[in-house]
């Protein structure tokens, strides 16, 4: 009887074409059929994910059974089976297939991968490819369809909680890193989605934060990495951001989901909203975010009501609706694929250990301090991290890994011998954390007497300074500063092992910038490790005894202080946080930094700014040292078309095997908008050169990627001119340039994404 009213309740809520003969199941070439089948209920339910159901015990069966495909993935597609549509997963990254355990189900580990910072750090996109393609495989492998990522926000300040999974401060350096990734996770026939879009640079009031933005910095800084992405790559998907930008929620901005992205740059795929962002799910529809994820009721119904009173057209709904079974049909659930649960952990584990040291960034190595001689075969291990590696940050970019390789072990995996005396006395300060709870504890102040009997025993120390980081909060000014302990610490290691003729290494675990220019003088080498996924120990070890020689390059600026970042003046600094804010609240606040964020210094971010104005950096973006030293030949140029190729020969004039990456910055000649002394285009990295050996790297540009967003004329606009190509390996090292005479080019866009209300300083 129960089951007969279900079903008449049912019935009643389909029109009568809709139960007219037998509802169509999908596939993929009658997507229009299935939608003209569907109840607008149904739509709903595939509009809204699976969380609009969460724990509510009223829900269809069809929706319970769901929750128990792949738990502890961050979201799914509810399915529709009436028609044939089945539950779709979606899990997170970048850092790997991130399926969290939860509690009182299965929960499987994933390979933790290094953070993107590092990845972005190799210069090298074959290789990010290829740790995509075995990402991808072992989330299709664990049963997702679609990988949530890569983040591909701009490092805008280093104080942004979240900048670990996001590749770099240069917007072509991170669209071309993101191309490779999405193409490496999508050769695997699975979806990417590619967040956050956009302006998503500080995690304080996320979900309400108002980015303040000039179209000029949006088009050319915040966007620039999206557009190259969707141009080159064609993701599955893109997540859109939580926060507004110029007073609209990005996910319910049609001038952002529409305009820009699909009428001006082609973008064929889906939108999703981060989780529970935005306010209003018509209105999300309308605007062209067709996914509203993970789902509540109150969006389902605002879809449901504004369809029936005609506040939201049903062809909006249908529009989006399809364009989410076009993402269906691909998926590997959808194909039948049957997942094993079991992907080569081992092959994968060895693809983040080598990968992770193509990242890695020599930044000092006086005298060849590095890699260590077989001499330096004992080794004084100081600061707690070395004993308890950073894997990767926190937070939804976290990973269920099944172990973390420390500092301590990969040198013993590579036979050399670590002090037992400090590695006893720091295990009694700190339990080595369960699985899965990084957090930073706080260094622990160390005894000269100690360190003393540690120089007398040892070849040379190793000092490693650690920094966790991760969602939902931004990080304070003292995580950006050594602590006092950890600056006493490297003083008395530095001064007591050089009285005693001993070197000293500095190893930064770090998932973003730190200050370095206070204590850099002070060890003889510094090697930038970044949290490099679950191997970590193992890689830093590969670089530390020489079976690698690193080529990371720094994909951020490193500078002298905090405050010589122009957008330190916006940024919230310190402030405390309300956790009120933290979460979607709806209330007015009114509070800068918090509520809204100008984002004061346009375009001038990172070295844009650091090189324009000629600040003093620690360490300047693109700069990394080697083993072994490269010669550069002199740059050649030549048309190809309308492109513009430079050829520079690299030549490997050191004592052993290494790889190289050439930069490529553009300086453009004197025009109407003012522009930053240069900035990147394009860049390349040579193969394993032998001793001796050379290469020729080409790098090409075209006159449309030299244009700047020129406000006035709503136009991208490359003036005509002579422009400088300077090929260098740093922003702040250039080894050679040519002359290249470029026609004005002008490409008009739409007059959108401009602020409409009074501007707020
Ligand atoms: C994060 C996204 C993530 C999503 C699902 C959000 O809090 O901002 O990056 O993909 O959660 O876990």
């Amino acid at each position: 009887m129960k089951k007969f009213l279900m079903c008449a309740a049912m019935v009643a809520m389909l029109s009568p074409v809709q139960i007219s003969g037998k509802a169509p199941k999908l596939n993929a070439n009658n997507i229009d059929d299935v939608i003209k089948a569907m109840t607008i209920e149904e739509k709903a339910d595939l509009i809204v994910g699976s969380r609009m159901y969460y724990k509510d015990e009223t829900a269809p069966q069809h929706i319970k059974d769901s929750w128990k495909i792949v738990p502890g993935a961050a979201g799914r597609i509810n399915p529709v089976p009436r028609v044939g549509i089945p539950a779709v997963v979606l899990s997170d990254g970048p850092a790997g297939c991130g399926i969290m355990p939860i509690d009182g189900q299965d929960s499987l580990f994933c390979t933790h991968f290094p953070i993107e910072s590092l990845l972005s750090s190799t210069w090298d996109v074959d290789l990010v490819r290829s740790v995509g393609e075995v990402i991808g495989n072992e989330a299709k492998e664990y049963g997702t369809d679609v990988l949530l990522a890569p983040a591909i926000n701009i490092h805008r300040h280093p104080l942004c909680g979240r900048c670990f999974e996001y590749f770099s401060e240069d917007p072509v350096l991170a669209g071309k890193m993101a191309v490779a990734y999405v193409n490496g996770v999508q050769s695997n026939d699975i979806g990417t989605s590619v967040k956050h879009f956009a302006a998503n640079n500080q995690e304080t009031n996320r979900m309400n934060n108002n980015a303040i933005v000039s179209p000029r910095a949006l088009r050319e800084i915040y966007l620039k990495a999206f557009e190259i992405v969707v141009r080159e790559s064609q993701p599955w998907t893109i997540m859109s951001s939580y926060n507004r930008i110029n007073d609209v929620y990005t996910s319910e901005n049609p001038e952002l989901l529409n305009t820009i992205l699909r009428d001006e740059w082609g973008y064929k795929g889906t939108v999703m909203t981060d989780w529970w962002g935005g306010s209003d799910g018509a209105a999300q529809m309308i605007a062209g975010n067709d996914m509203l994820e993970p789902g509540t009721k109150e969006q389902a119904q605002h879809i449901i009501d504004g369809v029936k009173n005609g506040t939201l057209d049903e062809n909006i709904v249908d529009r989006n609706v399809k364009r989410i079974l076009e993402l269906i049909v691909k998926t590997p659930t959808f194909k039948g694929y049957k997942y094993s649960n079991n992907p080569d952990m081992e092959a994968h584990a060895a693809v983040t250990r080598q990968s992770a040291t193509e990242g890695m960034v020599l930044l000092k190595n006086d005298d060849n301090t590095l890699p260590l001689k077989n001499s330096d075969k004992k080794v004084a291990l100081f600061g707690n991290v070395s004993y308890d590696f950073f894997s990767g940050g926190t937070g939804s970019g976290d990973i269920n890994r099944p172990y973390v390789v420390s500092l301590l072990d990969g040198l013993k995996n590579q036979n050399v011998i670590v002090d037992d005396n400090l590695k006893a006395i720091y295990s009694a300060y700190s339990k080595p954390q369960e699985q899965g709870e990084q957090v930073r504890i706080s260094e622990m102040p160390m005894d000269t007497a100690i360190i003393k009997y540690a120089a007398q025993n040892n070849d040379m120390a190793i000092v490693t300074i650690g920094r966790i980081s991760g969602e939902y909060i931004d990080r304070v000014a003292s995580d950006f500063f050594l602590s006092d302990t950890e600056y006493q610490l490297m003083k008395d290691v530095t001064r007591i092992f050089h009285e005693a003729g001993k070197k000293v290494a500095v190893v930064l675990n770090v998932g973003g910038v730190i200050e370095t220019k206070s204590w850099k003088d002070m060890p003889d080498a510094i090697l930038l490790s970044w949290q490099a996924g679950q191997e970590g120990g193992n890689s830093v070890a590969d670089i530390l005894v020489g079976n690698a020689n690193p080529s990371g390059k720094l994909p951020n600026t490193w500078p002298v202080t905090l405050s010589d970042h122009k957008s330190s003046l916006n940024f919230p600094i310190d402030q405390k946080i309300d956790r009120r804010w933290s979460v979607k609240t709806g209330l007015k606040h009114d509070v800068k930094n918090v509520d809204y964020t100008v984002y004061d210094e346009g375009i001038y971010v990172g070295y844009r700014w650091f090189d324009t104005e000629d600040i003093d950096v620690s360490f300047p973006f693109g700069y990394g040292l080697s083993y072994t030293t490269f010669e550069y030949g002199k740059p050649t140029v030549k048309r190809d078309g309308e492109n513009v190729v430079v050829e520079v020969n690299v030549k490997n004039t050191g004592k052993v095997a290494g790889k190289e990456s050439v930069q490529l910055y553009v300086e453009a000649p004197k025009g109407k908008l003012d522009k930053p002394v240069h900035e990147l285009k394009a860049f390349a990295k040579t193969g394993l050169l032998q001793p001796g050996e050379s290469q020729t790297l080409t790098m090409t540009v075209n006159p449309a990627d030299l244009a700047s967003y020129d406000e006035e004329e709503v136009a991208w606009v490359t003036d005509g001119g002579a422009y400088k190509f300077v090929v260098a390996a740093s922003s702040r090292d250039p080894r050679g340039e040519v002359i290249v005479n470029i026609d004005p080019l002008v490409r008009k866009t739409n007059d959108v994404l401009k602020r409409k209300t009074v501007a707020k300083k």
